[in-house]
C-alpha cells in the first residue's frame, strides 16, 4: 500500500498541496559540456499532503534534498517525476505562462538576506517588484501597498528609497518576507530563514513569520537545521534522510516519541527541556559519512549507519508507513531502541 493511502486527514483539515511520488534528479556534469551520465538523486520518491493553515518543518542533515523538496513543490524548479497537486490543480507539468498565475499563490523567503535581495534596486522596488509585474493597481496605490506592507513587518516607511546595503541582516529579512507576502500568497517555503540571522534576532524573526500567519491564513513549509526552532513553529514535522521521508507526524509526537533511528539520532544532539524525553539524553553518534545521493545504499538508505540494521534493512526498503503510534514512519524496526 502506498504510503499516501494511509494518511488520514480529519473533515476539517484541508489539504491544500499533494505531493505524489516526487523525484528531482540533477546530473553530473564531468566537464562543462558534458554529461558523467550519474545523476544525483537530490529527493528520491516523496509523498505527503500539506495541510491548509499549518506549518510543516522539514529537518534533515545538509544535502538530504530539503531546499530541493521545497523549491520543487512551488516549482521553481521541473520534477523529474511524481506529481505536485496545488489547491486542486495539477501543477506538475504547467508551462511557464501559466504557472505565473500560480506563482502568486507561493512564494519563497530564502536562507541568506544578503545574496537574495538585488543590491540595485531600492527597497521599494524589491518589495514592490512582484505588483509590477503583475501589473496590480496603479504606481501610487502599489506604493501605498509596499509602504503598508513595510510597517507590518517593522520596517519604516521611509525606508522604502533605501539600498539593501544599508540594513542589518535581521532587516534584510523582514524585507524578504514582505516581498513574499506582496502578492498574498497561500502557501511560503521559508527556507532556513533565521539560520544567517544573529541569535538574539532569530526570536524576533521567527515571531514575526507566526504572526503573519495568523493574520494572512498562511500556510508554511518550515525548512531548518535548528530542531529547537522547527520545534517552535512547527505543527508537524517531516524527517528527511538521503532525498527521502523518513518519519513524519504531529510535532509533539516527533519530539516526544521518535519512531526512526535517525530521529531519534538528530533529537539526542539537542537539549531537551521535557523528562518525558529523557530517553533521549543519551546522545547517539550516527557512524560513518552520509553515503552519496548518486549510488544511496541499497534496501533502507540509513541502514549504513543504523545501529538497529539486519539483513532485512539492507535488502529492502521499508515504506513510510503508520506503525504503532500516530506518525509515519519508514523503518522495518521502528521504536525498537
Ligand atoms: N542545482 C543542482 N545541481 C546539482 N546538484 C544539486 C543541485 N541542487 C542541489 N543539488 C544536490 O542535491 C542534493 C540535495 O541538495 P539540497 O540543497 O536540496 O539539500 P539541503 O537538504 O537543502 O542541504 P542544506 O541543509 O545544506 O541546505 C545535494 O547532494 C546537492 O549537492
Ligand atoms: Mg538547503
Amino acid at each position: 500500500m502506498l504510503a499516501e493511502e494511509k494518511v488520514v486527514i480529519p473533515e476539517d483539515e484541508k489539504t491544500l498541496i499533494e505531493i505524489k511520488d516526487l523525484k528531482k534528479y540533477f546530473s553530473v556534469s564531468r566537464s562543462f559540456f558534458k554529461s558523467s551520465g550519474q545523476e544525483v538523486k537530490a529527493i528520491d520518491g516523496i509523498s505527503f499532503n500539506i495541510r491548509e493553515g499549518e506549518t510543516i518543518g522539514v529537518v534533515g542533515e545538509s544535502g538530504c534534498g530539503k531546499s530541493t523538496l521545497g523549491r520543487n513543490i512551488i516549482r521553481l524548479q521541473k520534477p523529474t517525476s511524481g506529481n505536485i497537486v496545488f489547491d486542486g490543480q495539477d501543477i506538475t507539468n504547467l508551462s511557464d505562462g501559466k504557472l505565473k498565475s500560480f506563482r502568486r499563490q507561493m512564494q519563497i523567503v530564502f536562507q541568506d538576506p544578503y545574496a537574495s535581495l538585488n543590491p540595485k534596486l531600492k527597497i521599494g522596488e524589491i518589495v514592490g517588484e512582484p505588483l509590477r509585474v503583475n501589473k496590480a493597481g496603479s504606481s501610487a496605490e502599489r506604493k501605498d501597498k509596499v509602504e503598508s506592507l513595510l510597517e507590518r513587518v517593522g520596517l519604516e516607511t521611509h525606508y522604502y528609497s533605501k539600498y539593501p546595503h544599508e540594513f542589518s541582516g535581521g532587516q534584510r529579512q523582514r524585507i524578504g518576507i514582505a516581498r513574499a507576502l506582496t502578492i498574498n500568497p497561500k502557501f511560503v517555503v521559508c527556507d532556513e530563514p533565521v539560520s544567517a540571522l544573529d541569535v538574539s534576532v532569530q526570536s524576533q524573526v521567527v515571531n514575526l513569520l507566526q504572526d503573519l500567519q495568523e493574520e494572512y491564513q498562511l500556510t508554511y513549509m518550515f525548512i531548518s537545521h535548528d530542531l529547537s526552532v522547527v520545534r517552535h513553529i512547527s505543527d508537524r514535522v517531516a524527517v528527511m534522510y538521503l532525498g527521502k521521508i523518513v518519519e513524519l507526524g504531529d510535532t509533539k509526537d516527533i519530539y516526544e516519541n521518535p519512531a526512526h533511528p535517525y530521529t531519534r539520532a538528530l533529537l539526542s544532539a539537542i537539549p531537551v527541556p521535557n523528562p518525558r524525553e529523557q530517553r533521549q539524553r543519551e546522545r547517539i553518534i550516527l557512524k560513518g559519512d552520509l553515503p552519496s545521493p548518486i549510488n544511496p545504499p541499497k534496501g533502507c538508505r540509513f541502514s549504513t549507519r543504523c545501529p538497529l540494521a539486519t539483513d532485512l534493512c539492507r535488502e529492502v526498503e521499508p515504506e513510510l508507513e503508520s506503525k504503532v503510534n500516530k506518525q509515519l514512519v519508514a523503518c522495518h524496526y521502528a521504536y525498537e531502541f
